[in-house]
């Protein structure tokens, strides 16, 4: 038995908000140097320098509490939200669920946060690593868009790249932004930003759900396409229930391993809709660098996880670096940047 599987036997035994808050607190004590790099695995992407692919996905560091700290395990870097105007409680308690035999977790935690200001402060000590920041809207909003607008603002001098998180699915009706005239609204909002002000320079990632329909996710992908958004971020979890053993009437949003197949799919959509011709994040079930390899042959240019973390440790993320420069290599390719969406025709 691995210390990982050991600690994690005990970490399950408790409530997994409460392991996840011991989490935090450890990894705010332990100092680890940073792990080997690979130059096989730097790239640029959106004018931002990623010493490697492998980011930490939203919502594991809500309130920017570790997200240095993270980077020092091997992460290439950190998202640390969502953050909304507003701290908020989220939904009631029990929240989270670990689907343990799936390797998957449920959650509807409905943005439970410290709001911009905490986390503004927090940034501020941050070093010169990447470290995005991803913003929602408040659960009690009059209007949706212009909480993210406030974010941009906000945060605009702070965080690396913005991103705009329209995908949750536990914020009632938020998931509504990412379709026709909601969505025209806000990009239009952002758009106009970028006019009004241009210091306004830092990239902006919207992050999509993978249970948008095709023509439906066609015209966000033609809308992003003549609009300042830098990026896309594929997936957030689903309301799906296909492929998974228990827990099939808990409410919220699903990840990990069962996420694996329709996020992916997703991404490799978006990756054609798009026509590579703007830079996409894999997130979904991504738990080996086989996964991560598959994400970035389907169109991804950056992956996060969160998920597999929680069932395989810290370990997972220099293996993950560590076994990808090794397949990236075997494939004959001198840098990750030549492997993107290969498998996408
Ligand atoms: C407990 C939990 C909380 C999450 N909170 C957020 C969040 O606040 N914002 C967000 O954009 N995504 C959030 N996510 C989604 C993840 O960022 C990611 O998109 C999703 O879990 C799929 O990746 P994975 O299968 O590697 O976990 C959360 C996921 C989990 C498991």
């Amino acid at each position: 038995m691995s210390f990982y599987s050991f600690l994690r036997s005990l970490l399950f035994l408790l409530d997994p908000e409460i392991a996840h808050r011991i989490t935090i607190n450890y990894l705010k004590m332990v100092r680890s140097k940073k792990p080997e790099s690979y130059n096989v695995l730097r790239s640029n992407v959106f004018g931002l320098n990623f010493p490697n692919p492998v980011g930490i996905a939203a919502g594991f560091d809500k309130n920017a509490e570790v997200a240095e700290n993270l980077i020092n395990l091997g992460f290439g870097f950190s998202e640390v939200g969502t953050v909304t105007p507003s701290p908020q409680p989220g939904n009631p308690k029990p929240r989270i669920f670990r689907l343990k035999d799936d390797e998957a977790i449920i959650n509807r935690l409905g943005f439970n946060n410290d709001g911009f200001d905490q986390v503004k402060t927090r940034l501020g000590k941050t070093n010169d690593s990447i470290v995005g920041v991803n913003i929602g809207a408040n659960k009690d909003s009059k209007d949706f868009s212009e909480d993210y607008i406030k974010g941009i603002k906000f945060f605009s001098t702070l965080a690396s790249y913005i991103t705009i998180n329209i995908s949750s699915p536990n914020t009632p009706g938020l998931r509504k932004l990412e379709v026709l005239e909601n969505l025209d609204v806000l990009l239009d909002k952002i758009n106009n930003l970028h006019k009004e002000d241009l210091l306004i320079k830092i990239p902006i990632l919207l992050k999509i759900s993978p249970d948008l329909e095709s023509d439906n996710l066609k015209y966000l992908c033609d809308k992003v396409l003549s609009s300042e958004i830098d990026g896309l971020i594929i997936s957030n979890t689903t309301v799906a229930r296909n492929s998974i053993t228990s827990n099939l009437a808990q409410e919220g949003g699903l990840s990990g391993r069962p996420l694996f197949k329709s996020s992916t799919l997703q991404l490799r959509k978006v990756y054609k809709y798009t026509n590579g011709e703007i830079p996409l994040v894999g997130v979904g079930g991504i738990d080996s660098a086989e996964k991560a390899y598959e994400k970035i042959k389907n169109g991804a240019s950056l992956v996060q996880l969160y998920t597999g973390l929680v069932y395989n440790g810290p370990k997972l993320i220099k293996n993950i670096n560590k076994d990808l420069s090794i397949l990236i290599e075997k494939d004959g390719y001198n840098n990750i940047s030549e492997a993107i969406g290969v498998e996408v025709n």
